[in-house]
């Protein structure tokens, strides 16, 4: 994998015991000259999170790319209560999450080559591959299609609590968590944006800030072709350059292409209205606004200008990298939502791949407007 494909590794733990495993997971939390506001997550709480998992309650986890609202992959009734917190329609598929030491075999019909070949490269990490779904494993978690969606997370509390629960289960549980933010809502990369989305409603493990901060990438391995179906930080080059073939890209030409909710198109959206457009389309929007109006604008500083300091213009500069604005990007929006602007103008990134992930999320937002007309 490219260097600059891999999120920071505080991850990679191979304990094989979920005791130390767990025990391991709070001690990589808390690295060498940690701040004391770092959070841990104790072996205790990572036991009773699984115990919770184990009696078919939700636990809200984190994950190198964003939160997760958890529940056991392999009840119905776990699943329905996901549905039910998350107000999504029950004909969404869900990610499965596995351990480290998860058999990902035991969750598919098979792993053809291509797969093995992604998960030896990109596992733990924010890649989820898409796979026919063996017969035993109950058609809930994937909104009744014939394929399940399966990753195995980097983040060290994620893993933890994935092999304690893993292990309840003679080493074959795993988690169905969508990202644990209310259908449609910008997903959470802090726990404490979980608890705004659930209120105390819902179990939360504390893991810090997400690294990657936007979801991953979602690879479709079941239609015997490669189609990326999310982009994310796992982008189609490092597919292309462990497969020796491109993935098919998400440009609405593929008819067949299974349902999934991050592929709608209006989706990931925050309250206030939000345009996209390229710097100079925003401009003129910049100079038409009313005496009084008060917008967002958020664009890099490299193309902002002055508009960074007119009146009425609440700026917020935009990372120039695009692993650090997709690491920024959900708190930026909800940071936006709370800026009491009437409207919220963003430049939209360069049409490069490099983009694609920020881009494809930013227009998600926008679209969540344009739709309402
Ligand atoms: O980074 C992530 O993937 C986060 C963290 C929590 O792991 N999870 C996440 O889940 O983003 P969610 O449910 O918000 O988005 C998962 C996407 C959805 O668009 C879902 O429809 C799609 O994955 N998906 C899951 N299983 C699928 C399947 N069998 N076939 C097609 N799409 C699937
Ligand atoms: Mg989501």
């Amino acid at each position: 994998m490219p260097d600059q494909a891999k999120p920071a590794d505080r991850a990679n733990t191979t304990a094989t015991a979920a005791a130390a495993q767990a025990a391991s997971a709070a001690e990589a939390t808390q690295p060498a000259g940690a701040t004391p506001e770092e959070p841990v997550v104790s072996a205790a709480q990572i036991e009773h999170a699984a115990a919770l998992l184990d009696a078919g309650e939700l636990v809200a986890f984190p994950t190198e790319t964003v939160y997760g609202l958890g529940g056991d992959a392999q009840s119905p009734d776990a699943v329905a209560r996901i549905y039910a917190a998350k107000g999504r329609p029950a004909n969404h598929p869900v990610i499965v999450h596995l351990a480290p030491h998860g058999d990902p075999g035991y969750w598919a019909e098979h792993l053809p080559p291509e797969a093995l070949r992604l998960i030896d490269a990109f596992w733990p990490g924010p890649l989820t591959l898409i796979l026919k779904r063996a017969a035993h494993i109950p058609a809930a978690v994937s909104g009744g299609q014939d394929s399940v969606g399966l990753r195995c997370p980097s983040h060290p509390v994620a893993q933890a609590l994935l092999e304690a629960f893993s292990a309840l289960r003679g080493g074959h549980g795993g988690v169905a968590a969508p990202s644990a933010n209310r259908f449609g809502h910008v997903s959470p990369t802090t726990a404490q944006h979980v608890r705004e989305e659930f209120g105390g409603t819902i179990h939360v493990l504390d893991g810090g800030s997400s690294d990657v901060g936007i979801e991953s990438t979602i690879l479709d391995l079941s239609r015997g072709f490669p189609a990326l179906l999310r982009p994310g930080h796992v982008t189609p080059q490092d597919i292309a350059e462990v497969l020796g073939e491109a993935p098919r890209l998400p440009d609405g030409s593929d008819a067949t292409a299974p349902r999934a909710s991050g592929t709608l198109k209006a989706h990931y959206a925050p309250r206030t209205p939000l345009a996209l457009l390229p710097f100079e389309a925003l401009e003129p929007l910049l100079a038409a606004r009313e005496a009084g109006e008060r917008v967002a604008l958020v664009a890099r500083v490299s193309r902002a200008g002055h508009w960074a300091d007119a009146d009425g213009v609440h700026f917020m500069a935009a990372p120039e990298d695009p692993h650090v604005y997709a690491r920024e990007l959900y708190s930026l929006l909800r940071a936006l939502d709370r800026a009491n602007v009437a409207r919220i103008l963003i430049e939209k990134l360069p049409d490069t791949i490099e983009w694609i992930a920020v881009n494809d999320r930013l227009g998600r937002a926008a679209a969540a407007f344009e739709a309402q007309g």
